[in-house]
Protein backbone atom coordinates (compact mmCIF):
# COMPACT_ATOMS: atom_id res chain seq x y z
CA UNK A 1 0.00 0.00 0.00
CA UNK A 2 1.08 3.40 -0.78
CA UNK A 3 2.83 4.79 2.65
CA UNK A 4 1.17 8.10 2.12
CA UNK A 5 -2.38 6.58 1.60
CA UNK A 6 -3.79 7.73 5.12
CA UNK A 7 -5.47 4.65 6.92
CA UNK A 8 -8.47 7.03 7.49
CA UNK A 9 -10.15 10.59 7.65
CA UNK A 10 -11.92 12.10 10.48
CA UNK A 11 -14.69 14.55 9.69
CA UNK A 12 -15.75 16.28 13.04
CA UNK A 13 -19.91 16.82 12.33
CA UNK A 14 -21.22 17.00 15.67
CA UNK A 15 -21.36 20.74 16.93
CA UNK A 16 -24.27 22.34 16.97
CA UNK A 17 -23.91 25.71 15.17
CA UNK A 18 -26.00 27.91 16.56
CA UNK A 19 -24.88 30.79 15.22
CA UNK A 20 -26.39 30.08 12.02
CA UNK A 21 -29.84 30.43 13.68
CA UNK A 22 -31.15 28.06 11.77
CA UNK A 23 -33.45 24.38 11.87
CA UNK A 24 -31.18 22.78 9.16
CA UNK A 25 -27.78 21.89 10.86
CA UNK A 26 -25.27 24.21 10.21
CA UNK A 27 -23.22 21.37 8.05
CA UNK A 28 -26.40 20.75 5.88
CA UNK A 29 -26.32 24.32 4.43
CA UNK A 30 -24.99 24.30 0.89
CA UNK A 31 -22.83 26.41 -1.21
CA UNK A 32 -21.83 25.40 -4.57
CA UNK A 33 -24.52 23.02 -5.17
CA UNK A 34 -23.69 20.59 -2.24
CA UNK A 35 -23.69 20.85 1.65
CA UNK A 36 -20.68 22.02 3.67
CA UNK A 37 -20.70 18.01 4.80
CA UNK A 38 -20.37 17.05 1.06
CA UNK A 39 -17.16 19.27 0.00
CA UNK A 40 -15.86 17.89 3.05
CA UNK A 41 -16.74 14.26 2.61
CA UNK A 42 -15.28 15.25 -1.01
CA UNK A 43 -11.81 16.76 0.26
CA UNK A 44 -11.62 13.37 2.79
CA UNK A 45 -12.16 10.73 -0.37
CA UNK A 46 -9.62 12.65 -2.62
CA UNK A 47 -7.04 10.73 -0.04
CA UNK A 48 -7.99 7.55 -1.07
CA UNK A 49 -7.79 6.72 2.57
CA UNK A 50 -9.20 2.97 3.44
CA UNK A 51 -12.21 4.29 5.92
CA UNK A 52 -13.89 7.81 5.98
CA UNK A 53 -15.84 8.67 9.22
CA UNK A 54 -18.07 11.33 10.35
CA UNK A 55 -18.70 12.65 13.88
CA UNK A 56 -22.14 13.59 14.70
CA UNK A 57 -24.62 14.31 17.47
CA UNK A 58 -26.65 17.37 17.20
CA UNK A 59 -29.18 16.38 14.73
CA UNK A 60 -28.07 13.58 14.26
CA UNK A 61 -30.58 11.36 12.43
CA UNK A 62 -30.58 14.44 9.66
CA UNK A 63 -26.95 14.51 9.87
CA UNK A 64 -26.61 10.66 9.18
CA UNK A 65 -29.43 10.54 6.77
CA UNK A 66 -27.61 13.22 4.45
CA UNK A 67 -24.59 10.53 4.61
CA UNK A 68 -26.31 7.83 3.85
CA UNK A 69 -27.31 9.00 0.46
CA UNK A 70 -24.04 11.19 -0.71
CA UNK A 71 -21.99 8.25 0.07
CA UNK A 72 -22.98 5.20 1.63
CA UNK A 73 -19.44 3.68 2.56
CA UNK A 74 -19.24 6.47 5.32
CA UNK A 75 -18.64 5.13 8.58
CA UNK A 76 -20.93 7.35 11.22
CA UNK A 77 -19.40 7.78 14.38
CA UNK A 78 -21.71 9.07 17.56
CA UNK A 79 -20.31 11.28 20.11
CA UNK A 80 -21.45 11.03 23.55
CA UNK A 81 -22.40 13.95 26.17
CA UNK A 82 -18.24 14.68 26.72
CA UNK A 83 -17.60 18.00 24.88
CA UNK A 84 -14.91 18.69 22.52
CA UNK A 85 -13.09 18.02 19.71
CA UNK A 86 -10.53 15.86 21.17
CA UNK A 87 -13.68 13.63 22.45
CA UNK A 88 -15.45 13.70 18.74
CA UNK A 89 -11.89 12.35 17.52
CA UNK A 90 -11.75 9.62 20.61
CA UNK A 91 -15.36 8.34 19.43
CA UNK A 92 -14.43 8.73 15.54
CA UNK A 93 -11.46 6.21 16.56
CA UNK A 94 -13.94 4.01 18.20
CA UNK A 95 -16.19 3.60 14.97
CA UNK A 96 -13.00 2.47 13.23
CA UNK A 97 -10.89 -1.33 13.19
CA UNK A 98 -9.01 -0.79 16.86
CA UNK A 99 -6.45 -2.79 15.44
CA UNK A 100 -6.14 0.42 12.65
CA UNK A 101 -2.16 1.81 12.41
CA UNK A 102 -1.08 4.42 9.89
CA UNK A 103 -2.25 7.89 9.68
CA UNK A 104 -5.22 9.32 10.62
CA UNK A 105 -6.36 12.94 8.52
CA UNK A 106 -8.77 14.89 10.96
CA UNK A 107 -10.61 17.78 9.14
CA UNK A 108 -13.83 19.55 9.89
CA UNK A 109 -17.57 19.45 8.39
CA UNK A 110 -17.70 22.86 7.96
CA UNK A 111 -14.83 23.97 6.52
CA UNK A 112 -15.81 23.74 2.55
CA UNK A 113 -12.95 25.63 0.80
CA UNK A 114 -10.38 22.84 2.13
CA UNK A 115 -9.03 20.72 -1.22
CA UNK A 116 -8.25 16.98 -1.49
CA UNK A 117 -5.10 18.21 -2.62
CA UNK A 118 -4.54 20.27 -0.09
CA UNK A 119 -5.12 16.79 2.35
CA UNK A 120 -2.89 14.80 -0.03
CA UNK A 121 0.30 17.05 0.69
CA UNK A 122 -0.74 17.49 4.17
CA UNK A 123 -0.17 13.33 4.07
CA UNK A 124 2.21 13.27 1.75
CA UNK A 125 4.46 15.75 3.89
CA UNK A 126 3.57 13.66 7.22
CA UNK A 127 4.82 10.48 6.07
CA UNK A 128 8.00 11.92 4.67
CA UNK A 129 8.96 13.40 8.22
CA UNK A 130 8.58 11.29 11.13
CA UNK A 131 6.54 13.61 13.09
CA UNK A 132 3.68 12.03 15.15
CA UNK A 133 1.42 15.30 14.42
CA UNK A 134 1.52 17.13 11.74
CA UNK A 135 -0.67 20.70 11.92
CA UNK A 136 -2.01 22.48 9.14
CA UNK A 137 -1.38 26.23 10.31
CA UNK A 138 -1.69 29.52 8.83
CA UNK A 139 -0.53 32.95 8.80
CA UNK A 140 -3.52 35.31 9.48
CA UNK A 141 -3.88 39.19 9.66
CA UNK A 142 -6.35 38.64 12.11
CA UNK A 143 -6.39 35.72 13.69
CA UNK A 144 -8.87 36.54 16.63
CA UNK A 145 -10.99 33.29 17.70
CA UNK A 146 -8.63 30.72 16.73
CA UNK A 147 -5.93 28.30 18.50
CA UNK A 148 -2.70 30.01 18.24
CA UNK A 149 0.22 28.03 17.51
CA UNK A 150 3.12 28.07 20.01
CA UNK A 151 6.31 27.58 19.10
CA UNK A 152 9.81 27.10 20.93
CA UNK A 153 13.12 28.70 20.90
CA UNK A 154 14.10 26.71 18.23
CA UNK A 155 11.05 27.06 15.98
CA UNK A 156 9.06 23.65 16.56
CA UNK A 157 5.59 23.29 17.35
CA UNK A 158 5.38 23.10 20.72
CA UNK A 159 1.90 23.45 21.70
CA UNK A 160 -1.48 25.43 20.87
CA UNK A 161 -4.08 27.00 23.00
CA UNK A 162 -6.78 28.15 22.50
CA UNK A 163 -8.10 32.08 22.58
CA UNK A 164 -9.76 31.83 25.91
CA UNK A 165 -7.01 30.16 27.79
CA UNK A 166 -4.62 32.01 26.05
CA UNK A 167 -1.99 34.90 27.83
CA UNK A 168 -1.76 38.43 26.21
CA UNK A 169 1.12 37.23 24.22
CA UNK A 170 0.23 34.56 23.27
CA UNK A 171 -3.28 36.49 21.59
CA UNK A 172 -0.67 38.06 19.97
CA UNK A 173 0.91 35.45 17.55
CA UNK A 174 -0.84 35.13 14.42
CA UNK A 175 0.17 31.46 13.06
CA UNK A 176 -3.22 29.92 13.74
CA UNK A 177 -4.16 26.29 14.36
CA UNK A 178 -6.61 25.62 11.00
CA UNK A 179 -7.75 22.42 12.96
CA UNK A 180 -6.78 20.14 9.79
CA UNK A 181 -4.34 17.66 11.11
CA UNK A 182 -2.43 14.24 10.08
CA UNK A 183 -1.59 12.24 13.63
CA UNK A 184 0.29 8.70 14.09
CA UNK A 185 -2.78 6.53 14.67
CA UNK A 186 -1.19 4.95 17.52
CA UNK A 187 0.35 8.27 19.69
CA UNK A 188 -3.41 9.44 18.68
CA UNK A 189 -5.10 6.76 20.43
CA UNK A 190 -2.59 6.70 23.48
CA UNK A 191 -2.49 10.54 23.96
CA UNK A 192 -6.07 11.02 23.72
CA UNK A 193 -6.69 8.58 27.02
CA UNK A 194 -4.30 11.61 28.44
CA UNK A 195 -6.81 14.27 27.40
CA UNK A 196 -8.76 16.33 30.25
CA UNK A 197 -11.05 18.59 30.66
CA UNK A 198 -9.17 21.44 32.33
CA UNK A 199 -9.43 24.27 30.26
CA UNK A 200 -11.94 27.56 30.24
CA UNK A 201 -14.54 25.78 28.15
CA UNK A 202 -14.64 22.49 29.99
CA UNK A 203 -14.13 20.31 27.10
CA UNK A 204 -11.64 17.67 26.30
CA UNK A 205 -9.40 19.09 23.30
CA UNK A 206 -7.60 17.61 20.82
CA UNK A 207 -5.31 20.48 20.65
CA UNK A 208 -3.89 19.56 23.72
CA UNK A 209 -2.21 15.88 21.59
CA UNK A 210 0.02 18.09 20.25
CA UNK A 211 1.84 19.01 23.81
CA UNK A 212 1.28 15.49 24.81
CA UNK A 213 3.07 14.25 21.83
CA UNK A 214 6.11 16.49 22.31
CA UNK A 215 6.40 15.50 26.67
CA UNK A 216 6.46 11.85 25.43
CA UNK A 217 9.43 12.80 22.66
CA UNK A 218 7.79 12.69 19.35
CA UNK A 219 7.63 15.59 17.03
CA UNK A 220 5.55 17.69 15.66
CA UNK A 221 5.13 19.31 12.27
CA UNK A 222 3.21 22.53 10.83
CA UNK A 223 2.33 22.58 7.50
CA UNK A 224 1.98 26.19 6.80
CA UNK A 225 -0.30 26.75 3.92
CA UNK A 226 -0.43 30.30 1.84
CA UNK A 227 -4.46 30.14 1.25
CA UNK A 228 -6.49 30.92 4.46
CA UNK A 229 -9.53 30.33 2.63
CA UNK A 230 -8.78 26.54 2.66
CA UNK A 231 -8.80 26.28 6.62
CA UNK A 232 -11.93 28.95 6.59
CA UNK A 233 -14.86 27.53 8.39
CA UNK A 234 -18.75 28.81 8.42
CA UNK A 235 -19.62 30.00 11.58
CA UNK A 236 -22.91 31.62 10.39
CA UNK A 237 -24.59 33.32 7.50
CA UNK A 238 -22.67 35.91 6.35
CA UNK A 239 -19.39 33.24 6.32
CA UNK A 240 -21.75 31.11 4.14
CA UNK A 241 -22.34 33.76 1.55
CA UNK A 242 -18.40 35.16 1.69
CA UNK A 243 -17.41 31.26 1.39
CA UNK A 244 -20.00 30.53 -1.46
CA UNK A 245 -18.60 33.43 -3.57
CA UNK A 246 -15.32 32.34 -3.28
CA UNK A 247 -16.00 28.95 -4.13
CA UNK A 248 -17.93 30.18 -7.07
CA UNK A 249 -14.57 32.39 -8.10
CA UNK A 250 -12.48 29.76 -7.98
CA UNK A 251 -14.92 27.17 -9.85
CA UNK A 252 -15.48 30.09 -12.34
CA UNK A 253 -11.68 30.52 -12.61
CA UNK A 254 -11.30 26.66 -13.20
CA UNK A 255 -13.29 26.70 -16.29
CA UNK A 256 -12.53 29.95 -18.28
CA UNK A 257 -8.71 28.37 -17.63
CA UNK A 258 -9.39 25.29 -19.24
CA UNK A 259 -11.47 27.31 -22.28
CA UNK A 260 -14.90 28.74 -21.79
CA UNK A 261 -15.53 32.63 -21.70
CA UNK A 262 -17.32 33.75 -18.55
CA UNK A 263 -18.25 36.93 -19.59
CA UNK A 264 -19.24 38.32 -15.99
CA UNK A 265 -17.95 36.28 -13.32
CA UNK A 266 -19.32 38.19 -10.77
CA UNK A 267 -23.14 37.54 -11.40
CA UNK A 268 -22.36 33.80 -12.77
CA UNK A 269 -23.09 31.18 -10.45
CA UNK A 270 -21.40 27.45 -11.51
CA UNK A 271 -21.82 24.62 -8.69
CA UNK A 272 -19.09 22.41 -8.42
CA UNK A 273 -20.04 19.54 -10.21
CA UNK A 274 -20.96 21.07 -14.07
CA UNK A 275 -19.22 20.60 -16.63
CA UNK A 276 -18.34 23.00 -19.33
CA UNK A 277 -17.00 22.77 -22.87
CA UNK A 278 -14.18 24.35 -24.29
CA UNK A 279 -15.25 27.41 -26.27
CA UNK A 280 -18.79 27.37 -24.56
CA UNK A 281 -19.66 31.27 -23.61
CA UNK A 282 -21.38 31.93 -20.15
CA UNK A 283 -23.24 35.46 -20.60
CA UNK A 284 -24.30 37.26 -17.26
CA UNK A 285 -26.91 36.46 -14.69
CA UNK A 286 -26.48 32.84 -15.44
CA UNK A 287 -26.81 29.52 -13.15
CA UNK A 288 -25.66 26.37 -14.10
CA UNK A 289 -26.52 24.09 -11.21
CA UNK A 290 -26.26 20.19 -10.15
CA UNK A 291 -25.48 18.30 -12.87
CA UNK A 292 -25.71 20.82 -15.56
CA UNK A 293 -23.21 20.19 -18.54
CA UNK A 294 -22.65 22.28 -21.59
CA UNK A 295 -21.88 21.51 -24.84
CA UNK A 296 -18.37 22.90 -27.17
CA UNK A 297 -19.41 25.86 -28.18
CA UNK A 298 -22.93 26.88 -26.58
CA UNK A 299 -23.83 30.32 -25.82
CA UNK A 300 -25.46 30.15 -22.53
CA UNK A 301 -27.21 33.39 -21.11
CA UNK A 302 -27.70 36.13 -20.31
CA UNK A 303 -30.12 35.42 -17.12
CA UNK A 304 -29.88 31.84 -17.57
CA UNK A 305 -30.89 28.75 -14.84
CA UNK A 306 -30.31 25.60 -15.20
CA UNK A 307 -30.46 22.62 -12.91
CA UNK A 308 -29.57 19.06 -13.94
CA UNK A 309 -30.15 20.26 -17.13
CA UNK A 310 -27.84 19.06 -20.76
CA UNK A 311 -27.03 21.45 -23.36
CA UNK A 312 -25.96 20.20 -26.74
CA UNK A 313 -22.92 21.64 -28.59
CA UNK A 314 -23.64 24.56 -30.38
CA UNK A 315 -26.66 25.03 -28.98
CA UNK A 316 -28.29 28.67 -27.95
CA UNK A 317 -30.02 29.17 -24.58
CA UNK A 318 -30.74 32.61 -23.31
CA UNK A 319 -33.35 33.60 -20.59
CA UNK A 320 -34.64 30.22 -19.81
CA UNK A 321 -35.08 28.00 -17.01
CA UNK A 322 -34.48 24.89 -17.16
CA UNK A 323 -34.77 21.37 -15.05
CA UNK A 324 -33.84 18.05 -15.63
CA UNK A 325 -33.93 19.07 -19.51
CA UNK A 326 -31.75 18.11 -22.56
CA UNK A 327 -31.15 20.30 -25.31
CA UNK A 328 -29.43 18.79 -28.20
CA UNK A 329 -27.09 20.37 -30.42
CA UNK A 330 -27.32 23.63 -32.18
CA UNK A 331 -30.92 23.84 -30.59
CA UNK A 332 -32.47 26.93 -29.61
CA UNK A 333 -33.98 27.96 -26.65
CA UNK A 334 -35.47 31.19 -25.26
CA UNK A 335 -35.79 34.23 -24.76
CA UNK A 336 -38.46 33.14 -21.74
CA UNK A 337 -38.87 29.88 -21.88
CA UNK A 338 -39.43 27.24 -19.19
CA UNK A 339 -38.31 24.06 -19.64
CA UNK A 340 -39.11 21.16 -17.15
CA UNK A 341 -38.56 18.00 -16.40
CA UNK A 342 -38.47 14.97 -19.11
CA UNK A 343 -37.93 17.86 -21.70
CA UNK A 344 -36.29 16.47 -24.63
CA UNK A 345 -35.17 18.85 -27.10
CA UNK A 346 -33.24 17.55 -30.11
CA UNK A 347 -30.66 19.05 -32.45
CA UNK A 348 -31.38 22.35 -34.30
CA UNK A 349 -35.00 22.18 -32.63
CA UNK A 350 -36.10 25.44 -30.76
CA UNK A 351 -38.41 26.16 -28.06
CA UNK A 352 -39.17 29.80 -27.70
CA UNK A 353 -40.57 32.68 -26.41
CA UNK A 354 -42.75 32.43 -23.46
CA UNK A 355 -42.94 28.96 -24.36
CA UNK A 356 -43.50 26.11 -21.16
CA UNK A 357 -42.33 22.20 -21.86
CA UNK A 358 -42.50 19.23 -19.42
CA UNK A 359 -42.77 15.69 -20.47
CA UNK A 360 -42.03 16.90 -24.06
CA UNK A 361 -39.73 14.86 -26.86
CA UNK A 362 -39.33 17.59 -29.51
CA UNK A 363 -37.49 15.83 -32.07
CA UNK A 364 -34.57 17.02 -34.39
CA UNK A 365 -35.17 20.31 -36.27
CA UNK A 366 -39.20 20.74 -34.59
CA UNK A 367 -40.15 23.85 -33.79
CA UNK A 368 -42.02 25.05 -30.83
CA UNK A 369 -41.26 29.06 -31.68
CA UNK A 370 -43.84 31.05 -29.87
CA UNK A 371 -46.43 31.17 -26.45
CA UNK A 372 -47.29 27.71 -26.20
CA UNK A 373 -47.74 24.99 -23.42
CA UNK A 374 -46.28 21.61 -24.49
CA UNK A 375 -46.83 19.15 -21.82
CA UNK A 376 -46.67 15.07 -22.17
CA UNK A 377 -46.36 15.42 -25.76
CA UNK A 378 -44.15 14.77 -28.35
CA UNK A 379 -43.17 16.37 -31.41
CA UNK A 380 -42.11 14.96 -34.65
CA UNK A 381 -38.63 15.62 -36.41
CA UNK A 382 -39.01 18.86 -38.37
CA UNK A 383 -42.64 19.67 -37.44
CA UNK A 384 -43.92 23.04 -36.76
CA UNK A 385 -46.15 24.16 -33.75
CA UNK A 386 -48.50 27.36 -34.05
CA UNK A 387 -48.22 30.32 -31.98
CA UNK A 388 -50.27 30.14 -29.07
CA UNK A 389 -50.80 26.14 -29.13
CA UNK A 390 -51.42 24.49 -25.92
CA UNK A 391 -51.32 20.59 -25.15
CA UNK A 392 -54.29 20.62 -22.65
CA UNK A 393 -52.97 16.96 -20.92
CA UNK A 394 -54.56 17.39 -17.81
CA UNK A 395 -58.36 16.58 -17.66
CA UNK A 396 -58.64 17.37 -14.09
CA UNK A 397 -58.07 13.48 -13.07
CA UNK A 398 -55.19 12.27 -14.96
CA UNK A 399 -52.67 13.19 -17.30
CA UNK A 400 -52.98 12.61 -21.49
CA UNK A 401 -50.41 11.87 -23.46
CA UNK A 402 -50.34 13.22 -27.84
CA UNK A 403 -48.15 13.06 -30.77
CA UNK A 404 -47.56 15.43 -33.63
CA UNK A 405 -46.07 13.28 -36.34
CA UNK A 406 -42.88 14.54 -38.46
CA UNK A 407 -43.05 17.74 -40.79
CA UNK A 408 -46.63 18.20 -39.59
CA UNK A 409 -48.16 22.20 -39.04
CA UNK A 410 -50.18 22.61 -36.35
CA UNK A 411 -51.74 25.76 -36.90
CA UNK A 412 -51.71 28.56 -34.38
CA UNK A 413 -53.83 29.15 -30.89
CA UNK A 414 -54.35 25.35 -31.57
CA UNK A 415 -55.91 23.66 -28.61
CA UNK A 416 -54.88 20.19 -28.80
CA UNK A 417 -57.09 18.17 -26.09
CA UNK A 418 -55.10 15.06 -25.38
CA UNK A 419 -54.87 12.04 -25.92
CA UNK A 420 -54.48 13.31 -30.08
CA UNK A 421 -52.19 11.34 -32.37
CA UNK A 422 -51.69 13.54 -35.00
CA UNK A 423 -49.79 11.37 -37.76
CA UNK A 424 -46.63 12.35 -39.86
CA UNK A 425 -47.15 14.75 -42.71
CA UNK A 426 -50.53 16.69 -41.92
CA UNK A 427 -51.85 19.80 -40.85
CA UNK A 428 -54.07 21.80 -38.57
CA UNK A 429 -55.93 24.40 -39.47
CA UNK A 430 -55.41 27.79 -37.01
CA UNK A 431 -57.73 27.97 -33.92
CA UNK A 432 -59.01 24.36 -33.92
CA UNK A 433 -59.79 22.43 -30.75
CA UNK A 434 -58.94 19.19 -31.86
CA UNK A 435 -60.11 16.19 -29.87
CA UNK A 436 -59.66 13.35 -32.53
CA UNK A 437 -56.38 12.40 -34.29
CA UNK A 438 -55.46 13.02 -37.58
CA UNK A 439 -54.15 10.81 -40.60
CA UNK A 440 -51.35 11.14 -43.04
CA UNK A 441 -51.98 13.87 -45.48
CA UNK A 442 -55.28 15.13 -43.95
CA UNK A 443 -56.18 18.69 -42.68
CA UNK A 444 -57.83 18.47 -39.51
CA UNK A 445 -60.64 22.04 -39.31
CA UNK A 446 -61.82 22.01 -35.65
CA UNK A 447 -63.45 25.44 -35.15
CA UNK A 448 -67.01 26.99 -36.60
CA UNK A 449 -67.01 28.00 -39.80
CA UNK A 450 -66.66 31.89 -40.07
CA UNK A 451 -70.43 33.99 -40.51
CA UNK A 452 -70.43 37.64 -41.39
CA UNK A 453 -73.74 39.59 -40.68
CA UNK A 454 -74.10 42.26 -42.56
CA UNK A 455 -75.12 45.79 -41.30
CA UNK A 456 -74.82 44.56 -37.41
CA UNK A 457 -72.59 47.46 -36.76
CA UNK A 458 -75.11 50.23 -37.92
CA UNK A 459 -78.00 48.59 -36.54
CA UNK A 460 -76.47 47.68 -32.67
CA UNK A 461 -74.17 50.43 -32.88
CA UNK A 462 -75.54 53.51 -34.03
CA UNK A 463 -73.61 56.89 -34.10
CA UNK A 464 -70.18 55.35 -32.73
CA UNK A 465 -67.13 56.04 -34.45
CA UNK A 466 -67.36 52.72 -35.08
CA UNK A 467 -70.36 52.81 -37.34
CA UNK A 468 -68.84 56.04 -39.09
CA UNK A 469 -65.66 54.13 -40.48
CA UNK A 470 -68.06 51.90 -41.90
CA UNK A 471 -70.45 54.07 -43.57
CA UNK A 472 -67.39 55.59 -45.20
CA UNK A 473 -66.14 52.66 -45.94
CA UNK A 474 -69.26 51.48 -47.48
CA UNK A 475 -69.57 54.49 -49.30
CA UNK A 476 -66.02 54.24 -50.84
CA UNK A 477 -66.74 50.79 -51.88
CA UNK A 478 -69.52 52.02 -54.05
CA UNK A 479 -68.46 54.56 -55.61
CA UNK A 480 -64.99 53.91 -56.40
CA UNK A 481 -64.15 56.39 -58.66
CA UNK A 482 -64.76 59.69 -56.60
CA UNK A 483 -61.40 59.20 -54.97
CA UNK A 484 -58.97 57.82 -57.63
CA UNK A 485 -55.72 56.10 -56.87
CA UNK A 486 -53.62 56.64 -60.03
CA UNK A 487 -50.88 54.48 -58.15
CA UNK A 488 -53.23 51.49 -57.29
CA UNK A 489 -54.26 49.96 -60.84
CA UNK A 490 -56.31 47.26 -58.78
CA UNK A 491 -59.87 47.83 -59.59
C1 LIG B 1 -11.04 24.58 16.99
C2 LIG B 1 -9.63 24.40 17.57
C3 LIG B 1 -8.85 25.66 17.32
C4 LIG B 1 -8.79 25.99 15.87
C5 LIG B 1 -10.18 26.06 15.28
C6 LIG B 1 -10.10 26.17 13.79
C7 LIG B 1 -9.83 22.90 19.47
C8 LIG B 1 -9.89 22.78 20.93
N1 LIG B 1 -9.73 24.11 18.97
O1 LIG B 1 -11.64 25.63 17.75
O2 LIG B 1 -7.52 25.51 17.83
O3 LIG B 1 -8.11 27.20 15.63
O4 LIG B 1 -10.93 24.89 15.60
O5 LIG B 1 -11.35 26.38 13.24
O6 LIG B 1 -9.86 21.89 18.77
N2 LIG B 1 -16.90 19.48 16.97
C9 LIG B 1 -17.41 18.24 17.23
N3 LIG B 1 -17.65 17.88 18.52
C10 LIG B 1 -17.41 18.73 19.54
C11 LIG B 1 -16.86 20.01 19.28
C12 LIG B 1 -16.63 20.36 17.96
O7 LIG B 1 -17.65 17.45 16.32
O8 LIG B 1 -17.65 18.34 20.69
C13 LIG B 1 -16.65 19.86 15.59
C14 LIG B 1 -17.52 21.03 15.15
O9 LIG B 1 -18.71 20.59 14.56
C15 LIG B 1 -16.62 21.74 14.16
C16 LIG B 1 -15.21 21.41 14.64
O10 LIG B 1 -15.33 20.30 15.47
O11 LIG B 1 -16.76 21.22 12.85
C17 LIG B 1 -14.58 22.57 15.37
O12 LIG B 1 -15.35 22.89 16.50
P1 LIG B 1 -15.42 24.37 17.05
O13 LIG B 1 -16.28 24.37 18.24
O14 LIG B 1 -15.76 25.30 15.95
O15 LIG B 1 -13.91 24.60 17.49
P2 LIG B 1 -13.22 25.99 17.69
O16 LIG B 1 -13.57 26.50 19.04
O17 LIG B 1 -13.46 26.87 16.54
MG1 LIG C 1 -14.93 26.99 14.97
Amino acid sequence: MNATRPAAVIVLAAGEGTRMKSSTPKVLHRIGGTTLLGHAVRAARATRAAHVSVVVRHERDRVVEFCAAFDADLVIADQDEVKGTGRAVECGLDALPADLTGTVLVTYGDVPLLTGETLVALAEAHAASDSAVSVVTAHLADPSGYGRVVRDPDGHVARIVEQKDASPAERELTEINSGIYAFDADLLREALARVGTDNVQGEKYLTDVVQIARETGRAVSAHVIDDPWQTEGVNDRVQLAELGRELNRRVCERHMREGVTIVDPATTWVDVDVSIGRDATVLPGTQLLGATSIGEGAVVGPEVTLTDTEVGAGAQVSRAVANLAVIGDGAVVGPYSYLRPGTRLGARGKIGGFVETKNADIREGAKVPHLSYAGDVTIGEGANIGAGTIFANYDGVAKHHSSVGAHSFVGSHTVVVSPVDIADGAYVAAGSALTQDVGPGQIAVARARQRNVDGWVERARPGTRTAEAAARARAAQQSPSTDPTPEDPTP
